[in-house]
């Protein structure tokens, strides 16, 4: 951001620009061409997960396997975090965004290493192109180790996000168990593999922006985590790659779009798909979204199970630690959308 000496992008979208920095204009190769965005292709499948827990669990069971195998990405209703959490917590990131620029750069740091901090585009120290994008991200796993860093503005913001980072937890040991048994696995078999497991969540803000042709809010990359668990506000921006189209999510009130992140594909030898997505901007609206990002410890070791491997399906990567994906991940700015192919097994 050095051409304006800001160093959020909010406080340079804010200022009446007319045309956006050329350091966030991308290649014409690489533009979003957002009029070739497909809609008539219908959108990702939406599990209610109320029968997870009667007589349809193993048809729920089915559809989040389905869902994991095909799409990569689905939505969930019923899923047991009150619409009123949601909307505060919407309406918390809302806040935080709008304090005045002097409060929020007392969070600001662009070390990907440090557990809570504010930012702005992806790895500012690594990447060409900047990406049209503000960001809070912290850790929240176990939360008594990370809460007293948290931002303390908005008055509400440690008490009320430390209670949807623990329901949304509840949620995520849900899905685990499904997935695992989805698999073929007991339903613990993920859990077990996280070593003390590890919870992140950002809150994205994406300024309006006057020229969206030109840039991204985030350009497509797969999430390296296990899985995220994505709230988004009811501004559309993200979309998902279906069969080599773009395809918008829009939003639909209270409910959650969930995603296999790159440790789901390795743990299922690739019978479950990380998927690539991105987040465009738009000239009218701001937009905020609230992933978590739920992953494995630092030490825990990620490779294929023996069970999901035998002479026809060989394992298709080898043994890592999460701490070493992690680090691959930051480093290579999204450049390169996906990591996985570091890690095969015969490469
Ligand atoms: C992410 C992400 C999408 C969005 O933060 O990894 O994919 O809609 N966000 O903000
Ligand atoms: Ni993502």
């Amino acid at each position: 951001m050095a051409p304006t000496g800001k160093l959020l992008l909010a406080d340079v979208a804010f200022s009446g620009v007319k045309q956006i920095p050329s350091t966030y204009i991308r290649p014409i190769s690489d533009r979003p061409n957002l009029s070739d965005v497909h809609i008539s292709d219908g959108s990702i499948p939406l599990i209610d997960l109320h029968g997870l827990n009667g007589p349809n669990h193993l048809t729920v069971i089915g559809q989040i396997g389905q869902a994991c195998q095909g799409d990569g990405f689905f939505q969930v209703k019923n899923h047991g975090i009150p619409d009123e959490m949601i909307s505060y917590v919407l309406d918390i990131a809302r806040q935080f965004f709008k304090l005045p620029e002097s409060e929020r750069l007392k969070n600001y740091s662009d070390d990907p290493t440090k557990t809570t901090r504010l930012s702005t585009s992806f790895n500012i120290k690594t990447e060409q192109v900047s990406s049209w994008r503000d960001f809070l991200r912290f850790h929240c796993h176990p939360l008594e180790d990370y809460v007293h860093e948290w931002p303390s503005n908005p008055p509400s913001f440690r008490k009320d996000v430390a209670e949807y980072c623990r329901s949304v937890r509840g949620l995520v040991l849900r899905l685990l168990e499904a997935i695992s048994e989805s698999l073929g696995l007991e339903r613990d078999f993920i859990d077990k593999k996280l070593g003390s497991h590890g919870q992140h969540m950002a809150m994205n803000y994406y300024p309006p922006c006057p020229q969206p042709e030109l840039t991204y809010g985030l350009p497509g990359h797969t999430d390296p985590n296990l899985i995220t668990i994505l709230l988004q506000d009811d501004v559309p921006g993200l979309q998902v790659l279906r069969n080599g189209k773009w395809i918008a999510v829009n939003p639909i009130p209270n409910t959650f779009i969930v995603n296999i992140g790159d440790q789901i594909q390795v743990l299922s030898n690739d019978r479950y798909k990380s998927v690539l997505h991105r987040a465009v901007v738009n000239s009218e609206r701001d937009r905020i979204s609230i992933p978590t990002f739920y992953c494995p410890s630092p030490d825990a070791v990620i490779g294929p199970p023996t069970e999901l491997i035998d002479d026809e399906n060989p394992a298709v990567y080898r043994d890592f630690t999460y701490g070493e994906y992690y680090e691959k991940f930051w480093n290579k700015g999204l450049v390169k959308e996906c990591c996985l192919d570091l890690f095969k097994a015969f490469s």
